[in-house]
């Protein structure tokens, strides 16, 4: 049996944030989560941080290590998303406020050493949120670029285009800087743009599957998911709501159920227009270095086949 791969989630929690961390969770024999570190993102830091809190005790794991981080982008204010995913940023479930307690340590530290006191090539990153907390750990230690396995990140679109402005997904747009550097570090990069993420949608039968479960934690998930969903619906016009973050998870267990391709991918920082577009070089038609392997495509019932058998497991 081979060891479970160590791996680090930065997040922002977001409903759809919750549903990865309890993927992962419920993924012990695949997956060691080392810590999660909470960003500002979707809502402010105070609530992400403690929105991770109560998702792994929702897991029935208080043990996780929980650390706080960023509470702004490197370089611009912060822009939220309460408009989807409610106020506290897990709205739908009546929920508890969690009991146990948020680490000491600051987030970005945190991943200093986890990535400098693990071996080269041990620790994933995956990232499910803005990228400050990445951006400013390899700014502090740049040795810890070249010891990361990869990340695999949540964020980006290219031909399904943008969620917060026509041009720019959410994850990116909040901290264009971050993602900047984060592309031009040179470490292995798998990216889940929304052009994977819209194909993953929570079909009635899909969250209903989930609900039947009848635990805590999946009866809290149907319920969030059931929340969440109601914007997309409202603004794309489908029959459920794209299920971002899970995607990243879903890859590190079954990598088959994706495809994509190595390209170039550069983060636009400038243009009031397109800023935190994220401008993938598809089809090759420049030189400039390949830095990330683009997801497109994804099989989205053997998707949501995996993802209800591990809330099944929490
Ligand atoms: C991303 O933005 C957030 O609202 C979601 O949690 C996801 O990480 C999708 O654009
Ligand atoms: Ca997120």
């Amino acid at each position: 049996m081979p060891q479970p791969r160590k791996i680090i989630i930065d997040t922002d929690p977001g409903q759809d944030d919750a549903a990865a961390i309890m993927l992962a969770l419920g993924s012990p024999e695949e997956l060691d989560l080392l810590g999660i570190t909470t960003v500002a993102g979707n809502v402010p830091l105070q609530l992400t941080q403690r929105n991770a809190r109560i998702v792994c005790e929702l897991s029935n794991r208080p043990d996780v290590k929980v650390f706080a981080g960023a509470d702004r982008p490197v370089a611009r204010p912060l822009v939220t998303a309460e408009h989807v995913h409610g106020k506290t940023g897990l709205d739908g479930p009546v929920l508890e406020e969690p009991r146990m307690a948020l680490q000491a340590q600051h987030a970005v530290d945190f991943i200093v050493e986890c990535v400098m006191t693990h071996e080269p090539g041990e620790v994933t990153l995956c990232t499910l949120g803005p990228l400050t907390n990445i951006a400013l750990a390899f700014e502090k230690e740049p040795r810890i670029v070249a010891r990361l396995h990869e990340i695999v990140m949540m964020g980006g679109g290219f031909f399904e285009g943008g969620n917060i402005t026509p041009a720019a997904e959410f994850n990116i747009f909040v901290d264009p800087e971050a993602a900047d550097r984060v592309l031009r570090a040179g470490v292995p990069i798998v990216m889940m743009p929304l052009d994977v993420t819209h194909k993953v949608l929570t079909l009635r039968r899909r969250v209903e599957r989930i609900k039947a479960i009848g635990s805590r934690a999946a009866v809290a998930m149907a319920e969030m998911l059931e929340f969440f969903e109601r914007f997309d619906i409202e603004k794309y016009g489908s029959d459920g709501g794209p299920l971002h973050d899970p995607t990243v998870v879903a890859y590190l267990l079954k990598p088959e159920l994706f495809s994509g391709r190595d390209c170039n991918v550069e983060i636009e920082v400038a243009s009031s227009l397109t800023v935190g577009m994220t401008v993938v070089d598809w089809w090759h038609v420049t030189d400039r270095k390949r830095n990330a392997r683009v997801m497109r495509d994804i099989d989205a019932e053997g998707f949501f086949e995996l993802l209800t058998e591990r809330l099944a497991r929490l």
